[in-house]
């Protein structure tokens, strides 16, 4: 396996400081909540939030996604609930990345639930090529090509997270043969 630079530390927090300050023109006055989805996007969340500079209130939300390696399923389920009620608040979901979109489609359907004032997604990356199912992300950092992306957050079998940059993974065998390969259980997205 070698890892190969995508998006270095400086582009990536250049392009998060254009996006707070979209983000901060785009919203009424007033606070707005933030839900992170884990494990991929807390260190997203953690710059994108001080890249806003309206009044933010943080959430946290487990989905786990059961595939195999690199692609998910298409089976949802939430590990962890939001801690507090977003009823009537303006919501802005922060996920790592987007791919086929069958997390973000599902997550969308129960935040819809809870009866905000209104849902959008920011996403720091987005594979537009890979989708199943439409998604409207409001926010996306960098769109990117079709492969198997770490560091900034996102993993590989729980590894390679703390990554400033964001690498390519590759295995010098093709990405997709890999997928059969043993899957991180019950991964935490
Ligand atoms: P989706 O449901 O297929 O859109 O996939 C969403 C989740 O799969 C993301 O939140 C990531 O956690 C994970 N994922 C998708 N592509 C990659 C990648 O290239 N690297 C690491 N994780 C990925
Ligand atoms: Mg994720």
């Amino acid at each position: 396996m070698s890892l190969r630079v995508l998006l270095t530390e400086n582009q990536i927090q250049t392009r998060i400081k254009e996006l707070g300050a979209q983000i901060d023109a785009d919203y009424p006055a007033g606070a707005l909540h933030l839900v992170c989805i884990l494990k991929g996007a807390y260190v997203f969340l953690a710059d994108l939030a001080r890249a806003i500079q309206r009044e933010t209130f943080v959430e946290f939300m487990g989905i786990s996604s059961y595939g195999k390696g690199k692609s998910s399923s298409g089976e949802v389920k939430v590990t962890k609930d939001l801690d507090n009620s977003v009823e009537g608040a303006n919501v802005l979901i922060v996920e790592d990345i987007v791919d086929s979109g069958v997390t973000l489609s599902y997550l969308m359907h129960v935040l819809h639930q809870r009866r905000p004032r209104s849902v959008r997604i920011a996403a720091l990356l987005d594979k537009p090529e890979r989708r199943l199912r439409p998604v409207e992300v409001s926010y996306v950092g960098f769109k990117i090509p079709d492969e198997f992306v770490v560091g900034y957050g996102l993993d590989y079998a729980e590894k390679y997270r703390n990554l400033r940059d964001v690498c390519v993974l590759d295995n010098g065998a093709g990405l997709r043969e890999a997928d059969t390969g043993p899957p991180p259980a019950g991964k935490n997205a």
